[in-house]
């Protein structure tokens, strides 16, 4: 593969973005059916990108770069399970969870779907008999608490949506999450808890993650205290790829996971356990569905029309063009609260990368920093910044326009809040205008503006709406990739972060500091006098 950089269309945007701009509120201007035209619905989410800095030869342009990046190529080999996971020798078929069950998924050669079905099948059996009481714990009681003991991955997706859908959980039984593994997490979920009966589900595709072990561990201790030593694997059911090491831990059922998924591509898996037992099936399945038609959208709809393609590409104007390194992400809801947690998992750690696929070092910027928070609060914390900082960071707002909630007017004040953060960052304040109101000091008060913003709509917060908005997402990140020519799909830099802990761990309980570098020697000292 010819490197990005040095693709012609690369070289036409470069040019593109040396040359002059109109503002982003004059293109209206110029282009009455602008808001139309760079707007698209698709699987209930409408996404209004016509407050970005781009025009038709931009979009073109980009549209180019994919091509020439050969984008549709790669949608096709994601999509028919070539191993483009390669530094794992793996293919990636999170969409595979939520394909139909009928269907031969990704080939008739490779089909996974018989063991989708029947992971789904063993997952949907357990949560129901969790639900409808019927799974005993060790003494005999049913169960009041489910407990998710898991992290990155195998937390963030269950966790930000049983908390997005909170409407939807009937609290029969009541579900909690515990990822941290510092043991505050731990000690104040279970503070409140009765260990007869609660259960825990241990989730962890590898098996081997040392927060999510410690913390089961934890529990069992707490559930031993508690419970006789024969009913004590009935607190415990694991969800992992490694079903021998989750077995060998004495849980009491072990539902399958699989290579083929990523972490954090999971929560379509058994890996949503926990928020399929908060949901109830039905809702889950709604899920499933939404992400479904997503998948179709991205794998058949054309390059200029295809809105996982067109945020990724904008994406690549911002960040290799325009040169902006960040990216924030503000949704309009407080049900919404752990969204920004999730994609930055979920875009971080999929192209934080700085080699290429062939393991060359990239000239190039890859994910920018995303962070955000709900609104309206980010705009009592941080929106200042954005508004009159000197760097312009590109937003995505996020807005469900109906919400399960009892107060209407709330909701008005909340579209109204999000529509003019969106407005006064493309408008901006000018100086004319302030002096025309009267204003003292306008030069401290004038908004540069011209800073760009997506504006997603999400037809209400159902399971279907937020399906389509992750999958809208996970699928952004693979555009990015491709263009990046990197791997999505792996994160040797966290692992070191693992192997390294674990010495450090070995050296603290040895109480020898003395093989690190001078200051982490220095810090362990400090540690250990104190321990
Ligand atoms: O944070 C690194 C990571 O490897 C993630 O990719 C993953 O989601 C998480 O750890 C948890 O891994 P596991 O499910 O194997 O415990």
């Amino acid at each position: 593969m010819p490197r990005p950089d040095s693709l012609p269309a690369w070289r036409e945007l470069q040019v593109l973005a040396a040359g002059p701009a109109p503002r982003i509120s004059e293109s209206f201007a110029t282009d009455p059916a602008r808001a139309q035209r760079y707007s698209a619905q698709v699987a209930g989410l409408f996404v209004d990108y016509s407050k970005q800095p781009v025009d038709d030869s931009i979009l073109q342009a980009l549209t180019g770069l994919a091509e020439q990046a050969e984008l549709p190529a790669w949608i096709e080999r994601l999509f028919t399970g070539e191993h483009i996971n390669h530094t794992e020798d793996r293919p990636v078929l999170h969409m595979a969870l939520r394909q139909e069950h009928s269907a031969v998924f990704p080939s008739e050669e490779f089909n996974v779907m018989p063991a989708v079905r029947q992971g789904y099948a063993r997952m949907a059996e357990f949560c129901e008999s969790v639900r409808s009481g019927h799974w005993q714990c060790g003494t005999g009681q049913t169960v009041t608490d489910v407990v998710n003991l898991g992290i990155g991955g195998s937390d963030l997706g269950p966790r930000m949506l049983a908390t997005a859908l909170t409407p939807y959980c009937d609290g029969r039984p009541r579900v909690h999450f515990v990822g941290n593994g510092d043991g505050s997490e731990l000690h104040e979920t279970l503070r409140g808890l009765d260990p007869e009966t609660t259960l825990f589900l241990v989730v962890s595709k590898s098996f081997t993650t040392t927060e999510t072990l410690a913390n089961a561990e934890l529990a069992r201790e707490w559930i031993k205290a508690a419970v006789p030593a024969e009913g004590v694997s009935q607190h415990f059911v694991a969800i992992s790829a490694r079903s021998q090491r989750a077995e060998a831990f004495g849980a009491g059922l072990v539902l399958p996971f699989w290579d083929w998924v990523g972490g954090r591509f999971s929560v379509w898996s058994t890996v949503g356990t926990a928020l399929a037992i908060a949901i109830g099936l039905p809702a889950f399945e709604a899920l499933l569905e939404g992400a479904r038609a997503m998948d179709a959208h991205f794998r058949h709809a054309p390059l200029q029309q295809n809105l996982p393609v067109v945020m990724g590409l904008l994406g690549i104007w911002h960040t290799n063009f325009l040169r902006v390194n960040q990216h924030v992400v503000l949704p309009y809801s407080n049900y919404l609260l752990w969204l920004p947690g999730y994609l930055q998992q979920l875009e971080m750690e999929s192209n934080g990368k700085s080699v290429d696929r062939d393991g060359k070092p990239v000239s190039y910027a890859t994910a920018p920093a995303l962070w955000g928070e709900v609104g309206t609060n980010a705009q009592h914390a941080f929106m200042q910044r954005l508004h009159q900082g000197p760097q312009i960071v590109p937003v995505d707002f996020i807005l469900p326009l109906k919400v399960n909630q009892p107060y209407p007017s709330q909701q008005d004040a909340l579209v109204a809040n999000c529509l003019a953060q969106a407005q006064a960052l493309m408008e901006g304040r000018s100086a004319d205008s302030l002096q025309a109101d009267g204003a003292s000091l306008a030069e401290h008060r004038v908004l540069p503006g011209n800073r760009p913003s997506t504006m997603i709509l999400l037809d209400d917060l159902s399971p279907y709406c937020l399906g389509a908005l992750l999958a809208l997402y996970e699928h952004k990140v693979f555009v990015q990739s491709v263009i990046w020519y990197i791997n999505a799909f792996d994160q040797w830099g966290v692992e070191e972060g693992k192997r390294l802990a674990r010495r450090l761990l070995q050296d603290i309980e040895a109480g020898n500091p003395d093989e690190h570098d001078p200051s982490t020697r220095m810090l362990l000292q400090r540690y250990l006098r104190q321990r």
